[in-house]
Formats: C-alpha cells, structure tokens, sequence
C-alpha cells in the first residue's frame, strides 16, 4: 500500500462515515457507500480533471476504429474482483460465487480509478455476467479484449473458453459454442500479471513492481474495452489495408474460415461518394488504385472510409493515402513522407495517467494530450514503449500526428545475484526471448493499417537487448516483412550495432543529432542511415505539492530528474535554449527529426510539457510555436536544391 489516503477511505467505507470533499477536484465521494465491496473510486496520489467524469460506464466508444460492426454490446462497467494467492487459482474457478469486491473494467488494479489501488496484484478473478439477444441464435457470438495485462484466462458459463498472453494486445474469443441465447452469461477472467518479478522476463514498458524514479507503478488486470459482437458463420477476422501516394491500395482480408476463400468486396468512400470498388478473394493480398487520391499529411489528415463485404458480413474501416521511405536528400539519407524529406519532431508520450496509471480516464482525456501537442506545431509522437487502445491511433489519425511506435521493452536494468554471489544482469532466456519476438509480431500486426504510424521502435536504450547475438537484426528483418511500409529503428539509443534505418542518439539535456560527436552511450552518427535524436531535453521543474504525485518515495525522487530549473521561466529559457541548438545541428549537419522528454510529468519524474495532472502548462506557447517551426524551416533549406 502506497497510499495512505485510500487506506482512510477503506475504513471510512467500512464504518459509512462520510468524508468531507477534498480541495476541487470533486472527486472524493461526498456519500461514501456503506458496503466496503462496492465501487467507488479511490482517492488517488493525484487527480485530473476527467477523474471524477468517468463513472461506471467508462470508455462507451466501439473500440475498434478500423473494423466496426452494427450489432455489438459493450461490457465496460462495475464487475466483481477478488485477488488470489497463486497461478493454481486457475484450477479452482469461483463459478456462480460472490467475489466479494467491485471493479471498475476498464482500470488497472493498481490505480484509483479501479476502487481497488492496490500493489501486487499478481493473480485475480474477475467477474460479471452479459446478456446474448435471442436475436443472434444464428449467428456467432465473438468476446473482445482490447487488452489485459498480462495473462488472461477467460471462462463463460463454467466453461474455459480461451487463453491469451501479451498485456498490450487485443483478443477475442469465439464463444458461441458455450452462449447461453436470451440469457445471462456469467463471464470470469483470471489474469496473472507478474511485471518483474521473480524470473519474469515480459515486454513491461516502464511498469515495475518497485517504482523508482524513470520507472513506475504497474498496471494489472483488464484495462482496456471488453465487448461482445455477432458476426455470421464465416466472418472477417481482420483487416490489413494500406494505401500509398500513388493511390494503389493493398489490402488483405482475414477470414475466420481460413480453410477456404469466400468473395469480398472493397469499397472506398469520400464523403459518402464511392471512388473505388474492388472485387477479390479472402486470406491473401490483393491490389486496387484509387485514382488522384488526396493525400494523407500532417497538416491535411485526410481519411477515406472503407466498406468491406464478405458474404453475410459487412464491416466498415478507414484508410489514408500517404508514403513512408527513406532516400538521400542533398546527399543526405532522410526520411520521407510522399516522396519528400519530412522532418517529424515530437514528444515522447508515455501514457500515464495519475488516476488511470496506463488507462487513461476518458477518451477525450487521452485525446486531448494529443490536441494539445498538435497546436504547438509537433508533427509526431513517439509512442513509448506502451500500446495505446486503437482509438488512440484513430485520433493521430485525424489530427495528424505521425507515430514513431515502440515496442514494449522487456525488464530494464535489473541485476540479481547468483547463489555463488556474482551480480549478472537480468536478461532474457532463449524462450523469452522467442516471446518477445511474437510479441514484437501480434504489435505490427495488429497496428499496421493506420496510417500515422510511421516508424516501429524495437529495443529502447538496450533494455533487455541482449549484446552478444545481436538479435535486433533478425527481429528487424521480421518487422520488414510483416510490414514492408514503413521504417524500422532497431535500436533507439544504446547498443546500436548497425541494423535498421535509423543512426539513433539519445542525449539529455542538449541534442547531438547527425553530428560529429557523441557521448558515452550513444554511437557516432553513421551516415548510411538517418540521423535522428531519438531523446533529449528532460529538464525538469518542480511544482507545489497539489499537482503532484503524493507519494514521498516519489517526491524524494524528483532530484534524479536530468535537470532541475528554479522556475517555469527558467524551464522555458533552457528549453528554447536546446530546441535552439538543435536547430542549429538542422542547418549545419545531418539531423532529420527529434524526440523531446516528454509531454507530462509521470510520477516522481518531473520534465513534462505539462505536469501530470495536466493542469499546469509549463510551456510558453508562443515562444515554442516559433522554436519548433523554426526547425521546419530549418530542414526545409536542407531540402532545397535536392
Ligand atoms: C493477494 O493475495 C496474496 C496472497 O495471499 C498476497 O500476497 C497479496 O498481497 C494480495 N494482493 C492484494 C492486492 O491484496
Ligand atoms: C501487400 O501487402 C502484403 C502484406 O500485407 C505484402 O506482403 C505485399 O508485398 C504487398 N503487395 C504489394 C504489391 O505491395
Ligand atoms: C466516414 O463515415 C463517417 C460516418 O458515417 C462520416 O461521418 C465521415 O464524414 C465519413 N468520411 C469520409 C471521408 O467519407
Ligand atoms: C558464478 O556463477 C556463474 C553462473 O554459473 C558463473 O558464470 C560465474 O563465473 C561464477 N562466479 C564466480 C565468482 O564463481
Ligand atoms: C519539490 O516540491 C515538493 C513539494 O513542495 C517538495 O516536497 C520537494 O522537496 C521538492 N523537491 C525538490 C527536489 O525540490
Ligand atoms: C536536491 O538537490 C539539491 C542539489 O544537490 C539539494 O540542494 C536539495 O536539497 C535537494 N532536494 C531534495 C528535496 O532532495
């Protein structure tokens, strides 16, 4: 337990006292209920404003933006939750049975939004029951994930009905077989979620069991949008789609009956006007052109909607029609968007939420750090080491915010010691290693067709790279021909041994992007490739105690921050300071974008452009509007001539 104000708030619950409501965030329940076991939020270290806006409907959107269909229910809401005490708990189910605690789903256990905020919460049951129309007695019932962390193990009706491992990835179950028509359907989900501990080896990100500074509280349990559908017998499974600059679209659609090729039929829409229709086959690629397609850019995000027919099933998607590829630009290889060098320069966005941990509160929430990026001209954000529900990719999408995507990393950083005493660092073992590199796959493959995705990370700063097999050249190899469209940066800082497009430096606080010089931990800037600064800025500013996260192993953590400024101004000065200096590394060597730490303070880490609460900007809006358009312009000299 971390948190002693949710401690105060469990026993008042117990006894029904009330508790007078805290500062402003009208978050703290005025009428506590009388029973322990029902949902309330807990009082986390630190609120925002969506905290008290999410409810027990949270997250109502049809989660899938790129294959919807008309006939779904979603199950987000107050399920039931009980912890247990090891993986043998799986054998035992608690069918039928009171679990004695309520949830909210989506949440992660460990923060307040869940009414649980709890730390190791390694294994847990949860429960609700869901209500299958009579209506769809024909059809196939299908149950979604969109992701649980880390270990799911799903039972509908007594019965197991499936298993997934990856706490980033969605999932579904067919269930029809075990649906109960114009019934209640009891659903139990037994999630294991080690993070790192023990022997664990998992993709993590920046969750750790013991938070420290860079490294934060976990995320366990369902924490993305469940639901349910029906499709008929033979449905598409999914849809890969992409479309490029000269309008030739490739799309492959997956069919539930991969024994066979059904008929499927394309249909691509500019505002209700059909501009292309294509007839083909299921389960293997197929190419059709969209003639004079408007183009997808960041300052014009167009998208066309898509209609895919498939015998009974009709499923509607999206596209955008844009080229990512690298060439030499004026003699220097770049990356380019529709044939032209397109200096991207954004934030690196981590998704932590101080009331949701990896959950953010609300859609409009998660969308309005993105919102906030694009009006101070960033062009891009590097997604770090998190997978964000697909919902999130539809708003960069929209908005126009290209994607630099990171796979999750693996256990950074962590030593243990042997029985003969020595201290090794904790790596990877050859079947994790295999894992991983599946992991790295459903990633691509469940991503890949939107199209502000521009680049897959696929080690950060070496965190479980391991340096004697080199494995970021094989997993890049991968990544290509998964997804031959986009670039791949193998090694975003650190052990960079050659592989991918990207000559990658992380250097904090000031840039050292396609230079002739480099520091201890980052590789001299190797021209073959694009030079790019894949992390740097991180200065840091403290703030009153009221937007931050109250917990004092974090406060006392706030000094490791790379750099501390007495004050917003004084963040400010050195901010234009560095964006400065890095304009200058535009004009005069061979930089072709920038990655700035970060867009919010998350926990004890203090360099946001916003604090984690999101009610302080640090930025001056002004003065970075100009510096950062002043770095397009920079790259667009470089451009000319060419
Ligand atoms: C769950 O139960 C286990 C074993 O009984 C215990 O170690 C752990 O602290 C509990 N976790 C929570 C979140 O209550
Ligand atoms: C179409 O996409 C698939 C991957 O989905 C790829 O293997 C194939 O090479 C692409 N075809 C063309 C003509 O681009
Ligand atoms: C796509 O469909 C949505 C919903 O029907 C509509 O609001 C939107 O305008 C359409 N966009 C295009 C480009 O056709
Ligand atoms: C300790 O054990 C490890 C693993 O067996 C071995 O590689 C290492 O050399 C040993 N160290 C010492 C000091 O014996
Ligand atoms: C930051 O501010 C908090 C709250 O005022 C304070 O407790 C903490 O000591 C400060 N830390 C540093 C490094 O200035
Ligand atoms: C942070 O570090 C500075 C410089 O070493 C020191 O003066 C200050 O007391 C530290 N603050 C905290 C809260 O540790």
């Amino acid at each position: 337990m971390r948190l002693d104000q949710s401690l105060v708030l469990g026993l008042l619950a117990t006894t029904g006292l009330a508790l007078p409501s805290r500062r402003d965030n009208g978050v703290a329940p005025k009428q506590l209920q009388v029973r322990s076991s029902k949902y309330a939020v807990k009082q986390p270290p630190l609120t925002t404003e969506w905290t008290g806006k999410v409810g027990t409907h949270p997250w109502p959107d049809y989660p899938r933006p790129q294959l919807q269909r008309s006939q779904w229910q979603n199950l987000n809401g107050v399920w039931q939750y009980q912890n247990a005490s090891s993986v043998d708990a799986v054998k035992s189910p608690p069918f039928g049975k009171d679990l004695g605690r309520e949830v909210l789903v989506p949440s992660c256990l460990e923060s307040g939004l869940s009414g649980i905020q709890e730390q190791n919460s390694l294994y847990s049951w949860f429960a609700t029951s869901f209500k299958v129309p009579s209506s769809w007695k024909d059809e196939h019932v299908l149950l979604h994930f969109g992701a649980v962390d880390y270990e799911a193990t799903v039972f509908v009706n007594g019965k197991q009905a499936g298993f997934h491992r990856g706490g980033y990835f969605r999932f579904s179950v067919d269930v029809t077989e075990f649906a109960k028509f114009g019934e209640e359907n009891e659903l139990l989900v037994f999630v294991h979620d080690p993070t790192d501990g023990g022997d664990h080896v998992i993709p993590i990100g920046k969750q750790t069991l013991n938070p420290n500074h860079i490294f934060y509280t976990p995320c366990s349990g369902i924490w993305q949008t469940v639901w349910v559908e029906t499709a008929p017998s033979d449905y598409i499974t999914s849809l890969d789609i992409t479309a490029d600059m000269h309008g030739e679209v490739n799309a492959t659609v997956h069919s539930s009956d991969t024994s066979k090729s059904s008929d499927v039929e394309v249909t691509v829409q500019d505002n209700g006007k059909e501009v292309a229709t294509h007839k083909s086959s299921s389960n293997k690629p197929f190419q059709f052109k969209v003639h004079s397609p408007k183009l997808w850019t960041p300052e014009s995000p167009k998208l066309y909607n898509v209609t895919v027919k498939m015998g009974d099933d009709k499923v509607t998607s999206y596209t955008g029609f844009r080229t990512i590829s690298k060439d030499k630009v004026d003699g220097v290889v770049r990356p380019l968007l529709n044939g032209k060098f397109i200096f991207m320069f954004g934030t690196l966005d981590q998704g932590y939420w101080p009331d949701g941990l990896y959950t953010a509160p609300t859609r409009e929430a998660m969308v309005y750090d993105l919102e906030v990026l694009k009006k101070l001209g960033f062009n891009m954000v590097r997604k770090h080491i998190k997978v964000e529900p697909e919902l999130f990719y539809r708003a960069c999408d929209e908005l126009g915010l290209l994607v630099i995507q990171d796979m999750p990393s693996l256990r950074p950083l962590q030593t243990k010691t042997l029985d003969n005493g020595t201290q090794v660092d904790v790596m990877p073992n050859p079947k994790q290693q295999v894992e991983f590199g599946r992991q790295l796959e459903l990633l691509v493959n469940q991503l890949k067709s939107f199209p502000s995705i521009a680049i897959w990370v696929v080690y950060n700063e070496g965190w479980g790279q391991l340096t004697n097999t080199y494995p970021e050249f094989g997993l890049t190899e991968r990544v290509k021909q998964l997804d031959p469209t986009r670039l791949v940066d193998s090694t975003s800082g650190w052990h960079d041994h050659g592989a991918g497009d990207f000559s990658n430096n992380h250097h904090y606080a000031n840039a050292q992007c396609g230079t002739p010089w480099y520091s201890t931990d980052s590789s001299p800037y190797d021209d073959s490739r694009i030079g790019f600064q894949g992390e740097f800025g991180g200065v840091g500013h403290n703030v009153s105690i009221e937007h931050l996260w109250n917990d004092q192993a974090a406060i006392n953590s706030i000094n490791e921050t790379y750099e501390m400024d007495a004050s917003i101004d004084v963040w400010n000065y050195r901010s234009h300071f560095l964006l400065n200096e890095l304009e200058d590394q535009v004009h005069k060597y061979a930089c072709s974008g920038g990655v700035w730490t970060q867009t919010t303070d998350v926990e004890g880490e203090l360099n946001g452009l916003m604090t984690y609460d999101r009610r302080v900007k640090r930025v001056d809006e002004k003065q970075w509007k100009d510096d950062i358009q002043a770095l397009y312009s920079a790259a667009a000299a470089r451009s000319n001539g060419s």
